[in-house]
């Protein structure tokens, strides 16, 4: 074996790191570039999918009721992979935003109810929903509602046919959980390391943007993100959220959102 000097090494160690920083600014340049193009192409799609949301909509109501089974089918069809395809547009722009959320008191309930709504699922994958029917967050319901149909969205995906999604949401005096459970095939040790990279994916025809956006959008609204997995017995996302003393009524230790702390 080759006997290397400590200046070679120093040299061979700093030589790493510089690599290392390029490598990391080219990262970021990429990614900004792409957040701008991804921001720009979701303004122009969001208005003909919501266009052709509104038109199935439209046909629902307005199709007589002895109309064949089929077409009913159909017309769900569309607006499930409508709804998916506004979720990549929603994912698409806030890439390239740096919106702050518009938070208020916002029901978890109707927040959940709406990111199913927004998933593509085969019929096989049973949902079990535990939330308290008065259970509030103080956030941007839209964001925390893409944040849990993304994490949601992979539930279902790594499911594939059979399998169950649990959504459980616990609140206590100083902190809301919200818990998105699947019993799916789970990621490997280095598939969680990466889960939250841009761009990482495992799957053909994804974007490797989910996990991205869902940190972003739980961070602007104040929680934190942590996933655990283990493969051959499913994955946990949790979401994780202080409460503040306008929430609970009780005093908490301060009235900054900003410095409370998670209980
Ligand atoms: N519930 C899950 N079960 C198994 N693997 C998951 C789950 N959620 C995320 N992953 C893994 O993390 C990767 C990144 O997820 P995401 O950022 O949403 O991108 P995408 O869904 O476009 O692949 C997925 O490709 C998958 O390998
Ligand atoms: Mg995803």
């Amino acid at each position: 074996m080759k006997k290397r000097t400590r200046s070679g090494k120093t040299k061979a160690a700093d030589g790493q790191l510089a690599l290392q920083l390029g490598e990391e600014r080219l990262k970021a340049e990429r990614l900004a570039t792409i957040g701008l193009l991804a921001s720009r192409l979701s303004g122009e799609l969001r208005q003909p999918l919501s266009v052709i949301r509104n038109a199935i909509y439209f046909l629902n109501i307005h199709l007589s009721t002895d109309v064949d089974d089929k077409v009913r089918k159909h017309l769900g069809i569309m607006l499930r992979e409508i709804n998916g395809a506004t979720r990549l547009v929603g994912n698409l722009s806030y890439l390239g935003s740096t919106r702050p959320p518009e938070r208020g008191m916002s029901d978890i309930e109707v927040i959940v109810a709406a990111a199913l709504d927004h998933i593509v699922r085969p019929p096989e994958v049973r949902i079990r929903l535990a939330i308290k029917p008065d259970a509030m967050l103080f956030c941007d319901p839209s964001q925390v509602r893409l944040a849990l149909a993304n994490i949601i969205s992979n539930s279902a995906q790594a499911l594939q046919s059979e399998g169950e999604i649990k959504v459980i949401c616990t609140q206590t005096a100083t902190e809301t959980r919200i818990e998105v459970t699947d019993n799916g095939p789970g990621m490997t040790r280095d598939v969680l390391a990466q889960v939250f990279e841009p761009l990482f994916t495992t799957a053909e025809h994804r974007t490797g943007l989910g996990m991205t956006i869902v940190r972003h959008l739980v961070g602007a609204n104040g929680g934190t993100v942590e996933v655990k997995s283990e493969p051959g017995k499913g994955t946990t996302v949790l979401l994780r959220f202080a409460r503040f003393e306008h929430e609970t009524g009780f005093p908490t230790k301060t009235n900054s959102a900003h410095q409370a702390k998670e209980g």
